[in-house]
């Protein structure tokens, strides 16, 4: 009995050391798991606050702008890619895009008078949806042409003159190695007043093709500089998830702010 008692208050401290280094490793391995998997996937685990212009990151790693060309066209050249574009994919991305045209038509930011760019239009499925619903003046650009459709040209540099266009709709915005260029040949080539649409991926990371990442729609705001946003919703367009929408200001506006601009600045 008394042996027994004895055996029972050694033991006693020895089980409970053993359960508290058990918790202690869980607790360890654990914590190295998170570390594990946060320096995997860094662009998608950093609080938002801590992203440069409020939620705007260009991608690391294009040494050149050669280098950034080549990657975009290794996967808009890849012929097994084409086909499925323009045989299954044709008809279904087609009918997607007439909807949001068609619903920009009702709110008048779309007209069949309107003279269209699509940006980044690839086959151009949103050049032929333009087209179907009315919207006859509409052409394409992109690093690969595939005429009549998309003409080539390059977002950064369009290859369009001034107040070219009343409408400009993009998807791509995530391709942008220099994303204050796209959005400034945007408004370059728009009229006053013209109407930009523009899909983006706020709620995920885009593909390995982007350029860069956006986290919230002021970056997005602060590039427009001579334009106002009239619309900010949420969509379901081949996995991007926010339209916004800008309309360029018209001479008078923008003479209007000049002017309040200089009248702000001190003497
Ligand atoms: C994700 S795809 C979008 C295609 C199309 N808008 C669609 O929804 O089917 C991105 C496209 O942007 C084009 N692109 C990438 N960088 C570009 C640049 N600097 N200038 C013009 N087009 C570019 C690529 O060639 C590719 O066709
Ligand atoms: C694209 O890259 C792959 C390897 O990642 C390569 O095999 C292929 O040849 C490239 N295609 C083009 C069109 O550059
Ligand atoms: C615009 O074009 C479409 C398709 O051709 C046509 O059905 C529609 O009536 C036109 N709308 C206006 C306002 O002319
Ligand atoms: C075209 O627009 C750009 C940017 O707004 C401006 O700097 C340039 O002077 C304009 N060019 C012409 C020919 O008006």
């Amino acid at each position: 009995m008394k042996g027994n008692q004895r055996n029972q208050l050694i033991l006693k401290p020895f089980f409970i050391f053993i359960s508290l280094t058990c918790i202690f490793l869980l607790v360890i391995s654990l914590q190295s798991h998170v570390r594990n998997s946060t320096t995997f996937q860094p662009l998608v685990k950093q609080p938002l606050s801590s992203h440069p212009a409020g939620g705007l990151q260009i991608r690391s790693g294009f040494s050149s702008y050669d280098k950034y060309i080549q990657r975009q066209l290794n996967k808009t050249l890849n012929p097994k890619l084409r086909k499925v574009w323009i045989t299954r994919d044709w008809e279904r991305k087609i009918e997607v895009f007439a909807r949001f045209f068609t619903d920009l038509k009702r709110k008048n930011l779309l007209s069949n008078d309107s003279k269209a760019l699509c940006v980044g239009a690839r086959v151009g499925q949103e050049v032929a949806a333009l087209q179907r619903i009315g919207v006859s003046d509409s052409v394409g650009i992109d690093l690969v042409p595939y005429p009549p459709l998309v003409v080539k040209g390059d977002f950064h540099n369009q290859p369009f003159r001034n107040a070219t266009f009343d409408f400009e709709f993009s998807n791509v915005f995530d391709h942008a190695l220099y994303p204050s260029k796209f959005v400034g040949e945007i408004e370059r080539t728009l009229k006053p007043g013209g109407v930009c649409v523009l899909h983006v991926a706020l709620s995920r990371r885009a593909d390995k093709y982007s350029a860069n990442d956006l986290y919230s729609v002021a970056p997005l705001v602060e590039l427009f500089q001579e334009s106002e946003v009239v619309h900010v919703r949420t969509v379901d367009g081949f996995g991007l998830d926010t339209e916004v929408v800008f309309r360029k200001n018209t001479k008078e506006k923008e003479k209007q702010k000049q002017k309040s601009s200089h009248q702000n600045q001190p003497s």
